[in-house]
Protein backbone atom coordinates (compact mmCIF):
# COMPACT_ATOMS: atom_id res chain seq x y z
CA UNK A 1 0.00 0.00 0.00
CA UNK A 2 2.85 2.46 0.73
CA UNK A 3 6.01 3.48 -1.40
CA UNK A 4 8.06 6.42 -1.98
CA UNK A 5 7.81 7.69 -4.83
CA UNK A 6 10.26 9.93 -7.28
CA UNK A 7 6.96 11.79 -8.75
CA UNK A 8 6.74 15.69 -6.77
CA UNK A 9 3.88 17.11 -6.58
CA UNK A 10 4.13 19.00 -9.64
CA UNK A 11 3.71 16.28 -12.28
CA UNK A 12 1.13 14.54 -9.87
CA UNK A 13 -1.88 14.28 -11.70
CA UNK A 14 -3.77 11.72 -9.55
CA UNK A 15 -6.70 11.65 -6.87
CA UNK A 16 -5.49 13.70 -3.74
CA UNK A 17 -2.24 15.16 -2.99
CA UNK A 18 -1.61 15.96 0.25
CA UNK A 19 0.56 18.43 2.38
CA UNK A 20 1.13 18.88 6.17
CA UNK A 21 1.88 22.07 7.90
CA UNK A 22 2.61 23.32 11.29
CA UNK A 23 1.00 25.90 13.27
CA UNK A 24 2.79 28.64 13.71
CA UNK A 25 2.80 31.12 16.31
CA UNK A 26 1.71 33.87 14.74
CA UNK A 27 0.81 34.31 11.22
CA UNK A 28 -0.66 31.92 8.45
CA UNK A 29 0.87 28.11 8.08
CA UNK A 30 3.02 27.11 5.60
CA UNK A 31 3.24 24.51 2.84
CA UNK A 32 6.12 26.13 0.72
CA UNK A 33 4.39 25.32 -2.33
CA UNK A 34 3.67 28.18 -4.69
CA UNK A 35 0.43 28.80 -5.18
CA UNK A 36 -0.77 26.57 -2.38
CA UNK A 37 0.51 28.73 -0.02
CA UNK A 38 -2.10 31.52 -1.46
CA UNK A 39 -4.89 29.46 -0.40
CA UNK A 40 -3.70 28.23 2.63
CA UNK A 41 -3.22 32.56 3.23
CA UNK A 42 -6.59 33.22 2.42
CA UNK A 43 -8.34 30.55 4.62
CA UNK A 44 -6.35 31.38 7.26
CA UNK A 45 -7.55 35.66 7.14
CA UNK A 46 -10.90 34.14 6.95
CA UNK A 47 -10.46 32.39 10.20
CA UNK A 48 -10.85 28.64 8.64
CA UNK A 49 -7.48 27.29 9.21
CA UNK A 50 -4.71 28.11 11.23
CA UNK A 51 -2.68 24.30 11.03
CA UNK A 52 -3.96 23.47 14.40
CA UNK A 53 -3.65 19.43 15.01
CA UNK A 54 -6.84 17.71 13.21
CA UNK A 55 -7.56 20.81 11.29
CA UNK A 56 -7.75 20.47 8.00
CA UNK A 57 -8.63 22.03 4.70
CA UNK A 58 -9.24 20.53 1.65
CA UNK A 59 -10.05 22.45 -2.00
CA UNK A 60 -10.58 21.58 -5.67
CA UNK A 61 -7.71 23.45 -7.30
CA UNK A 62 -7.98 25.49 -10.64
CA UNK A 63 -5.56 23.86 -12.65
CA UNK A 64 -5.08 27.05 -15.07
CA UNK A 65 -3.41 28.86 -11.84
CA UNK A 66 0.02 29.14 -12.77
CA UNK A 67 2.29 27.64 -10.05
CA UNK A 68 -1.16 25.40 -9.62
CA UNK A 69 -0.85 21.64 -8.60
CA UNK A 70 -2.71 19.94 -11.40
CA UNK A 71 -3.75 17.01 -9.01
CA UNK A 72 -8.00 16.85 -8.54
CA UNK A 73 -7.93 17.90 -4.92
CA UNK A 74 -5.85 19.15 -2.30
CA UNK A 75 -5.64 18.47 1.35
CA UNK A 76 -3.54 20.43 3.81
CA UNK A 77 -3.36 18.92 7.32
CA UNK A 78 -2.28 20.72 10.56
CA UNK A 79 0.37 18.82 12.78
CA UNK A 80 -0.55 21.46 15.34
CA UNK A 81 2.35 23.43 17.57
CA UNK A 82 3.96 21.09 19.72
CA UNK A 83 7.13 19.16 19.10
CA UNK A 84 6.98 17.04 16.38
CA UNK A 85 6.95 13.17 17.80
CA UNK A 86 5.51 10.08 16.10
CA UNK A 87 2.15 10.43 17.64
CA UNK A 88 1.77 13.44 16.10
CA UNK A 89 2.41 12.14 12.70
CA UNK A 90 0.59 9.21 13.68
CA UNK A 91 -2.39 11.00 14.02
CA UNK A 92 -1.82 13.00 10.90
CA UNK A 93 -1.89 9.74 9.15
CA UNK A 94 -4.73 9.01 10.54
CA UNK A 95 -6.70 11.81 9.49
CA UNK A 96 -5.43 11.75 6.12
CA UNK A 97 -6.48 8.17 5.93
CA UNK A 98 -10.11 9.02 6.91
CA UNK A 99 -10.31 11.88 4.89
CA UNK A 100 -9.33 9.87 1.55
CA UNK A 101 -11.64 7.46 2.35
CA UNK A 102 -14.41 9.81 2.80
CA UNK A 103 -13.74 11.28 -0.87
CA UNK A 104 -13.37 7.66 -2.24
CA UNK A 105 -9.67 7.88 -3.48
CA UNK A 106 -7.85 5.00 -4.45
CA UNK A 107 -4.92 6.64 -4.65
CA UNK A 108 -2.74 9.71 -2.97
CA UNK A 109 0.46 11.35 -3.12
CA UNK A 110 1.81 12.61 0.41
CA UNK A 111 4.53 15.50 0.47
CA UNK A 112 7.01 14.86 3.45
CA UNK A 113 7.01 18.07 5.33
CA UNK A 114 10.62 20.34 5.61
CA UNK A 115 10.45 19.62 9.44
CA UNK A 116 13.11 19.40 11.90
CA UNK A 117 12.69 16.01 13.06
CA UNK A 118 14.26 12.10 12.51
CA UNK A 119 13.07 11.31 9.03
CA UNK A 120 12.26 7.57 10.50
CA UNK A 121 9.94 9.07 13.15
CA UNK A 122 8.00 11.26 10.78
CA UNK A 123 7.99 8.46 8.01
CA UNK A 124 6.71 5.50 10.04
CA UNK A 125 4.57 7.79 12.25
CA UNK A 126 2.94 8.61 8.54
CA UNK A 127 3.19 5.15 7.88
CA UNK A 128 1.71 3.49 11.07
CA UNK A 129 -1.38 6.10 11.25
CA UNK A 130 -2.63 5.51 7.21
CA UNK A 131 -2.78 2.01 7.70
CA UNK A 132 -4.13 1.81 11.06
CA UNK A 133 -6.70 5.11 10.07
CA UNK A 134 -7.37 2.83 7.16
CA UNK A 135 -8.82 0.34 8.99
CA UNK A 136 -12.40 -0.79 8.54
CA UNK A 137 -14.26 -4.55 9.29
CA UNK A 138 -16.25 -4.96 6.24
CA UNK A 139 -16.66 -8.68 6.54
CA UNK A 140 -20.46 -9.23 7.22
CA UNK A 141 -21.67 -6.50 4.96
CA UNK A 142 -23.16 -7.67 2.28
CA UNK A 143 -24.46 -3.70 0.85
CA UNK A 144 -21.20 -1.88 0.41
CA UNK A 145 -21.75 1.22 1.62
CA UNK A 146 -19.24 3.87 0.57
CA UNK A 147 -18.41 4.70 3.96
CA UNK A 148 -17.44 1.49 4.83
CA UNK A 149 -15.21 1.05 1.97
CA UNK A 150 -12.05 0.31 3.06
CA UNK A 151 -10.63 -1.52 0.02
CA UNK A 152 -10.82 2.43 -1.50
CA UNK A 153 -7.77 3.34 -0.09
CA UNK A 154 -4.80 0.86 -2.50
CA UNK A 155 -1.85 3.07 -2.70
CA UNK A 156 -0.20 5.60 -0.95
CA UNK A 157 3.11 7.45 -2.29
CA UNK A 158 5.37 9.97 0.11
CA UNK A 159 7.86 12.25 -1.48
CA UNK A 160 10.55 14.20 0.16
CA UNK A 161 13.58 15.58 -2.17
CA UNK A 162 15.68 14.50 0.30
CA UNK A 163 14.29 10.77 1.96
CA UNK A 164 17.52 9.25 3.07
CA UNK A 165 16.16 6.97 5.35
CA UNK A 166 12.91 6.41 4.56
CA UNK A 167 12.68 3.22 2.66
CA UNK A 168 13.37 0.51 5.35
CA UNK A 169 10.97 3.19 7.99
CA UNK A 170 8.29 3.01 5.86
CA UNK A 171 8.59 -0.90 5.40
CA UNK A 172 8.84 -1.65 9.23
CA UNK A 173 5.55 1.17 10.12
CA UNK A 174 3.21 -1.03 7.57
CA UNK A 175 4.37 -4.44 8.52
CA UNK A 176 3.72 -3.81 12.38
CA UNK A 177 0.50 -1.50 11.48
CA UNK A 178 -1.05 -4.59 9.11
CA UNK A 179 -0.61 -6.67 12.04
CA UNK A 180 -2.24 -4.70 14.40
CA UNK A 181 -5.10 -4.67 12.02
CA UNK A 182 -4.79 -8.14 11.87
CA UNK A 183 -5.33 -8.35 15.68
CA UNK A 184 -8.24 -6.11 15.33
CA UNK A 185 -9.81 -8.56 12.59
CA UNK A 186 -9.72 -11.55 14.89
CA UNK A 187 -11.32 -9.26 17.73
CA UNK A 188 -13.97 -8.38 15.36
CA UNK A 189 -15.11 -11.69 14.29
CA UNK A 190 -18.35 -13.10 16.22
CA UNK A 191 -17.47 -15.67 18.74
CA UNK A 192 -19.08 -17.69 16.58
CA UNK A 193 -16.57 -17.14 13.92
CA UNK A 194 -13.86 -17.15 16.02
CA UNK A 195 -13.04 -20.02 18.50
CA UNK A 196 -10.19 -21.48 19.73
CA UNK A 197 -9.16 -23.83 17.08
CA UNK A 198 -8.74 -20.56 15.08
CA UNK A 199 -5.81 -19.30 16.96
CA UNK A 200 -4.58 -22.68 16.52
CA UNK A 201 -5.09 -22.35 12.99
CA UNK A 202 -3.52 -19.53 12.66
CA UNK A 203 -0.76 -20.41 15.07
CA UNK A 204 0.04 -23.17 12.72
CA UNK A 205 -0.27 -20.51 9.75
CA UNK A 206 2.41 -17.97 10.93
CA UNK A 207 4.71 -20.74 11.85
CA UNK A 208 4.67 -22.10 8.74
CA UNK A 209 4.90 -19.15 6.89
CA UNK A 210 8.01 -17.62 8.67
CA UNK A 211 9.52 -20.71 10.08
CA UNK A 212 8.29 -20.75 13.60
CA UNK A 213 7.73 -23.75 15.42
CA UNK A 214 3.78 -24.38 16.17
CA UNK A 215 2.85 -26.53 19.29
CA UNK A 216 -0.49 -27.29 20.07
CA UNK A 217 -1.85 -28.15 23.25
CA UNK A 218 -5.03 -30.37 22.64
CA UNK A 219 -7.96 -31.52 25.24
CA UNK A 220 -5.83 -34.97 25.94
CA UNK A 221 -2.66 -33.21 26.12
CA UNK A 222 -3.90 -30.73 28.34
CA UNK A 223 -5.31 -33.13 30.88
CA UNK A 224 -1.97 -35.44 30.69
CA UNK A 225 -0.38 -32.18 31.61
CA UNK A 226 -2.44 -31.11 34.38
CA UNK A 227 -3.42 -27.85 33.38
CA UNK A 228 -7.02 -27.40 35.64
CA UNK A 229 -7.17 -23.92 34.87
CA UNK A 230 -7.85 -24.17 31.51
CA UNK A 231 -9.88 -27.26 31.20
CA UNK A 232 -11.57 -26.11 34.52
CA UNK A 233 -12.83 -23.03 32.73
CA UNK A 234 -13.69 -25.24 29.48
CA UNK A 235 -16.06 -27.73 30.85
CA UNK A 236 -19.11 -25.53 30.35
CA UNK A 237 -18.24 -25.32 26.51
CA UNK A 238 -19.21 -26.69 23.93
CA UNK A 239 -15.28 -26.11 21.95
CA UNK A 240 -12.43 -27.86 23.21
CA UNK A 241 -9.59 -25.69 24.48
CA UNK A 242 -6.33 -25.29 22.54
CA UNK A 243 -3.62 -24.14 23.97
CA UNK A 244 -1.48 -22.59 21.48
CA UNK A 245 2.70 -22.17 21.43
CA UNK A 246 5.03 -20.84 18.65
CA UNK A 247 8.41 -20.52 19.37
CA UNK A 248 10.91 -17.46 17.63
CA UNK A 249 14.53 -18.69 17.81
CA UNK A 250 17.10 -16.37 16.38
CA UNK A 251 20.40 -17.13 18.67
CA UNK A 252 20.89 -19.49 21.39
CA UNK A 253 22.68 -17.09 23.93
CA UNK A 254 19.99 -14.40 23.29
CA UNK A 255 17.75 -13.73 26.00
CA UNK A 256 14.49 -15.39 25.66
CA UNK A 257 10.97 -13.76 26.49
CA UNK A 258 8.04 -15.30 27.16
CA UNK A 259 4.86 -13.88 25.93
CA UNK A 260 1.23 -15.12 27.47
CA UNK A 261 -1.97 -13.73 25.63
CA UNK A 262 -5.36 -14.40 27.52
CA UNK A 263 -7.44 -16.13 24.13
CA UNK A 264 -10.87 -16.48 25.99
CA UNK A 265 -12.66 -16.53 22.95
CA UNK A 266 -16.01 -15.76 24.43
CA UNK A 267 -16.60 -14.59 28.38
CA UNK A 268 -20.36 -15.29 29.87
CA UNK A 269 -18.95 -15.56 33.14
CA UNK A 270 -19.93 -18.86 33.50
CA UNK A 271 -22.11 -19.77 36.50
CA UNK A 272 -21.32 -16.56 37.56
CA UNK A 273 -23.14 -15.14 34.91
CA UNK A 274 -22.66 -11.77 33.53
CA UNK A 275 -25.43 -9.36 33.16
CA UNK A 276 -26.98 -9.34 29.36
CA UNK A 277 -26.31 -5.57 29.07
CA UNK A 278 -23.61 -5.38 26.92
CA UNK A 279 -22.21 -9.19 27.53
CA UNK A 280 -21.82 -9.09 23.62
CA UNK A 281 -18.27 -7.24 24.16
CA UNK A 282 -17.07 -10.44 25.72
CA UNK A 283 -16.54 -11.77 22.43
CA UNK A 284 -13.27 -9.47 23.12
CA UNK A 285 -11.96 -11.21 25.84
CA UNK A 286 -9.73 -12.91 23.59
CA UNK A 287 -7.84 -9.72 22.87
CA UNK A 288 -4.71 -10.38 24.49
CA UNK A 289 -4.27 -13.80 22.83
CA UNK A 290 -4.47 -11.83 19.23
CA UNK A 291 -1.94 -9.23 20.61
CA UNK A 292 0.82 -11.69 21.36
CA UNK A 293 0.18 -13.77 18.00
CA UNK A 294 -0.17 -10.50 15.57
CA UNK A 295 3.12 -9.57 17.68
CA UNK A 296 5.01 -12.78 16.71
CA UNK A 297 3.82 -12.21 13.11
CA UNK A 298 5.11 -8.45 13.21
CA UNK A 299 8.37 -9.33 14.71
CA UNK A 300 8.67 -12.99 12.09
CA UNK A 301 8.13 -10.91 9.30
CA UNK A 302 10.74 -7.74 10.11
CA UNK A 303 13.23 -10.55 11.10
CA UNK A 304 14.11 -9.06 14.74
CA UNK A 305 17.19 -10.32 16.20
CA UNK A 306 17.49 -9.35 19.58
CA UNK A 307 15.59 -11.58 21.48
CA UNK A 308 14.29 -15.26 21.07
CA UNK A 309 10.38 -15.43 22.09
CA UNK A 310 7.99 -17.50 22.96
CA UNK A 311 4.42 -16.83 23.09
CA UNK A 312 2.01 -18.90 24.81
CA UNK A 313 -2.07 -18.51 24.03
CA UNK A 314 -4.31 -20.30 26.09
CA UNK A 315 -7.49 -20.42 24.36
CA UNK A 316 -11.38 -20.97 25.77
CA UNK A 317 -14.85 -20.19 25.46
CA UNK A 318 -16.29 -19.64 29.59
CA UNK A 319 -19.68 -20.54 29.10
CA UNK A 320 -22.44 -21.65 31.81
CA UNK A 321 -23.35 -25.49 29.98
CA UNK A 322 -24.17 -28.66 32.54
CA UNK A 323 -20.53 -29.56 33.45
CA UNK A 324 -19.53 -26.06 33.99
CA UNK A 325 -17.34 -25.49 36.84
CA UNK A 326 -19.57 -24.26 39.99
CA UNK A 327 -18.70 -21.72 42.57
CA UNK A 328 -16.97 -23.14 44.90
CA UNK A 329 -15.21 -25.72 43.31
CA UNK A 330 -11.34 -26.89 43.50
CA UNK A 331 -9.02 -27.13 40.79
CA UNK A 332 -5.49 -28.04 40.32
CA UNK A 333 -3.31 -25.51 38.60
CA UNK A 334 -0.81 -26.93 36.27
CA UNK A 335 2.60 -27.40 38.74
CA UNK A 336 -0.10 -28.81 41.40
CA UNK A 337 -1.57 -25.99 43.73
CA UNK A 338 -5.03 -26.00 44.75
CA UNK A 339 -7.41 -22.76 43.66
CA UNK A 340 -10.96 -22.64 45.24
CA UNK A 341 -12.83 -21.33 42.32
CA UNK A 342 -15.09 -18.33 44.34
CA UNK A 343 -16.07 -16.32 41.23
CA UNK A 344 -16.50 -18.38 37.54
CA UNK A 345 -16.26 -15.05 35.82
CA UNK A 346 -12.48 -14.73 36.99
CA UNK A 347 -11.35 -16.99 34.45
CA UNK A 348 -8.87 -15.57 33.15
CA UNK A 349 -6.45 -15.82 36.04
CA UNK A 350 -6.83 -19.38 36.20
CA UNK A 351 -6.43 -20.22 32.42
CA UNK A 352 -2.94 -17.61 32.48
CA UNK A 353 -2.14 -19.29 35.94
CA UNK A 354 -1.60 -22.45 33.60
CA UNK A 355 0.04 -20.63 30.61
CA UNK A 356 2.45 -19.28 32.73
CA UNK A 357 3.57 -21.88 34.93
CA UNK A 358 3.81 -24.16 32.00
CA UNK A 359 5.79 -21.80 29.91
CA UNK A 360 8.19 -20.80 32.85
CA UNK A 361 9.26 -24.22 33.18
CA UNK A 362 9.08 -25.60 29.56
CA UNK A 363 11.32 -22.88 28.29
CA UNK A 364 12.78 -21.29 31.05
CA UNK A 365 12.30 -17.60 29.91
CA UNK A 366 14.32 -14.75 31.35
CA UNK A 367 11.71 -12.40 31.03
CA UNK A 368 7.78 -12.69 30.81
CA UNK A 369 5.13 -10.82 29.54
CA UNK A 370 1.66 -11.18 29.79
CA UNK A 371 -1.46 -9.37 28.26
CA UNK A 372 -5.00 -9.72 29.48
CA UNK A 373 -8.46 -7.93 29.29
CA UNK A 374 -8.67 -9.37 33.00
CA UNK A 375 -10.51 -7.20 35.11
CA UNK A 376 -13.72 -4.46 34.87
CA UNK A 377 -11.79 -2.73 37.51
CA UNK A 378 -8.63 -1.65 35.18
CA UNK A 379 -11.16 0.29 33.82
CA UNK A 380 -12.53 2.34 37.08
CA UNK A 381 -9.20 2.75 38.15
CA UNK A 382 -7.54 4.17 35.08
CA UNK A 383 -10.69 4.45 32.25
CA UNK A 384 -9.91 3.82 28.62
CA UNK A 385 -6.88 5.80 27.70
CA UNK A 386 -3.80 3.98 29.79
CA UNK A 387 -3.44 -0.01 29.65
CA UNK A 388 -2.65 -1.35 33.33
CA UNK A 389 0.74 -2.37 33.99
CA UNK A 390 1.84 -4.64 37.31
CA UNK A 391 5.31 -5.79 37.22
CA UNK A 392 7.88 -7.74 40.21
CA UNK A 393 10.50 -5.82 37.99
CA UNK A 394 11.36 -2.03 37.76
CA UNK A 395 13.59 -2.40 34.82
CA UNK A 396 11.05 -4.39 32.70
CA UNK A 397 8.43 -2.02 33.69
CA UNK A 398 10.44 1.00 32.27
CA UNK A 399 11.46 -1.02 28.83
CA UNK A 400 7.39 -1.40 28.72
CA UNK A 401 6.48 2.14 29.98
CA UNK A 402 8.92 3.93 27.08
CA UNK A 403 7.50 1.44 24.43
CA UNK A 404 4.16 2.06 24.94
CA UNK A 405 4.78 5.78 24.95
CA UNK A 406 6.36 5.60 21.92
CA UNK A 407 3.90 3.87 20.60
CA UNK A 408 0.86 6.03 21.34
CA UNK A 409 -0.45 3.05 23.67
CA UNK A 410 0.45 4.63 27.01
CA UNK A 411 0.80 2.05 30.15
CA UNK A 412 0.44 3.13 33.82
CA UNK A 413 1.96 0.92 36.68
CA UNK A 414 0.22 0.01 39.54
CA UNK A 415 1.91 -1.10 42.89
CA UNK A 416 1.52 -4.89 43.97
CA UNK A 417 3.14 -5.26 47.15
CA UNK A 418 2.51 -8.69 49.28
CA UNK A 419 0.04 -7.17 51.09
CA UNK A 420 -2.61 -7.57 48.00
CA UNK A 421 -1.66 -11.67 48.02
CA UNK A 422 -3.53 -11.48 51.60
CA UNK A 423 -6.72 -11.19 49.87
CA UNK A 424 -6.27 -14.72 47.56
CA UNK A 425 -6.17 -16.93 51.43
CA UNK A 426 -8.94 -19.67 51.28
CA UNK A 427 -10.03 -21.24 54.07
CA UNK A 428 -9.52 -25.17 51.90
CA UNK A 429 -7.42 -24.75 48.93
CA UNK A 430 -4.17 -22.85 48.94
CA UNK A 431 -5.78 -19.74 46.99
CA UNK A 432 -8.67 -18.54 45.70
CA UNK A 433 -9.54 -17.01 42.64
CA UNK A 434 -10.96 -13.48 43.72
CA UNK A 435 -10.51 -11.11 46.56
CA UNK A 436 -12.77 -8.64 48.00
CA UNK A 437 -13.87 -6.07 45.09
CA UNK A 438 -11.26 -3.47 46.30
CA UNK A 439 -8.21 -2.80 44.30
CA UNK A 440 -9.35 -5.70 41.51
CA UNK A 441 -6.96 -5.56 39.32
CA UNK A 442 -3.78 -5.82 41.74
CA UNK A 443 -5.62 -9.00 43.32
CA UNK A 444 -5.55 -9.98 40.10
CA UNK A 445 -1.68 -9.65 39.10
CA UNK A 446 -1.48 -11.01 42.81
CA UNK A 447 -3.07 -14.26 41.88
CA UNK A 448 -0.98 -14.43 38.47
CA UNK A 449 2.17 -13.60 40.17
CA UNK A 450 1.58 -17.34 42.64
CA UNK A 451 2.47 -18.68 39.47
CA UNK A 452 5.54 -16.70 38.13
CA UNK A 453 7.86 -17.19 41.06
CA UNK A 454 11.02 -15.15 40.76
CA UNK A 455 11.31 -14.48 37.41
CA UNK A 456 11.13 -10.55 36.15
CA UNK A 457 7.60 -10.75 35.09
CA UNK A 458 5.44 -7.72 33.68
CA UNK A 459 1.37 -8.27 33.29
CA UNK A 460 -0.56 -5.69 30.80
CA UNK A 461 -4.43 -5.32 31.87
CA UNK A 462 -5.64 -4.36 28.47
CA UNK A 463 -9.44 -4.30 29.38
CA UNK A 464 -9.62 -1.07 29.11
CA UNK A 465 -7.92 -0.18 25.78
CA UNK A 466 -8.74 -3.35 23.94
CA UNK A 467 -11.31 -1.75 22.32
CA UNK A 468 -13.22 1.54 22.85
CA UNK A 469 -9.32 2.69 23.65
CA UNK A 470 -9.13 6.51 24.03
CA UNK A 471 -10.28 8.66 20.66
CA UNK A 472 -7.93 9.31 18.22
CA UNK A 473 -7.80 9.57 14.41
CA UNK A 474 -6.31 5.90 13.49
CA UNK A 475 -8.05 4.16 16.52
CA UNK A 476 -11.30 2.87 14.83
CA UNK A 477 -14.42 2.37 17.17
CA UNK A 478 -14.22 -1.28 18.34
CA UNK A 479 -11.00 -3.41 19.03
CA UNK A 480 -8.04 -1.15 18.94
CA UNK A 481 -5.41 -3.83 18.07
CA UNK A 482 -3.44 -3.04 21.43
CA UNK A 483 -0.08 -3.95 22.56
CA UNK A 484 1.18 -5.63 18.95
CA UNK A 485 2.88 -2.27 18.63
CA UNK A 486 3.80 -1.85 22.07
CA UNK A 487 5.50 -5.22 22.33
CA UNK A 488 6.66 -4.79 18.54
CA UNK A 489 8.78 -1.66 20.09
CA UNK A 490 9.81 -3.32 23.03
CA UNK A 491 11.35 -6.29 21.20
CA UNK A 492 12.99 -3.88 18.34
CA UNK A 493 14.46 -1.94 20.90
CA UNK A 494 15.77 -4.96 23.21
CA UNK A 495 19.43 -4.09 24.47
CA UNK A 496 20.86 -5.50 27.48
N1 LIG B 1 -13.07 -10.57 30.91
C1 LIG B 1 -13.42 -10.06 32.18
C2 LIG B 1 -12.84 -8.68 32.44
C3 LIG B 1 -13.41 -7.55 31.64
C4 LIG B 1 -14.50 -6.84 32.10
C5 LIG B 1 -12.79 -7.16 30.48
C6 LIG B 1 -14.99 -5.78 31.37
C7 LIG B 1 -13.27 -6.09 29.76
C8 LIG B 1 -14.37 -5.40 30.20
C9 LIG B 1 -12.92 -10.98 33.29
O1 LIG B 1 -12.88 -12.33 32.98
C10 LIG B 1 -13.86 -10.82 34.44
O2 LIG B 1 -15.00 -11.14 34.29
N2 LIG B 1 -13.36 -10.29 35.54
C11 LIG B 1 -14.16 -10.04 36.67
C12 LIG B 1 -13.38 -10.46 37.91
C13 LIG B 1 -14.18 -10.45 39.16
C14 LIG B 1 -15.22 -11.57 39.13
C15 LIG B 1 -13.26 -10.64 40.33
C16 LIG B 1 -14.47 -8.54 36.71
O3 LIG B 1 -13.61 -7.77 36.39
O4 LIG B 1 -15.60 -8.20 37.02
ZN1 LIG C 1 -14.76 -13.27 33.35
ZN1 LIG D 1 -12.64 -12.77 30.94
Amino acid sequence: MLQLTKIGPRDYRGDLLVYLTRQPGKGSPRVASGAVDGVVRRVHALGDFSGKEGEHLLFYPEQEKPGMPSAKRILVVGLGKDEPSREMFRKAGGTIASLAMKSEVRELLLVLPDIACGMADMVEGLSEGIVLGAYRFNKYKTKKVPDAAGEMLQQVALYAEENKGAGPALKLAELVARSACQARDMANEPANYWTPVHFSEYGRQLAAAHGMRCTVLDHARLKKLGMGGILGVNQGSAQPPEMVILEYAVKPNAPTLLLVGKGLTFDSGGISLKPSLGMEEMKYDMCGGAAVLCAMQAVAQAKLKGLNLVAIVPATENLPGPAALKPGDVITQYGGKNVEVVNTDAEGRLILADALAYGIKKYKPDMVIDVATLTGAVIIGLGHHRTGLLSNDDDLCDRLLVAGERSGEPLWRLPLDPEYTKQLKSEIADLKNVGKKDGGTITAAAFLKEFVGEIPWAHLDIAGTAWDFTEKSYIPKGPSGIAVRTLFDFIRNWKK
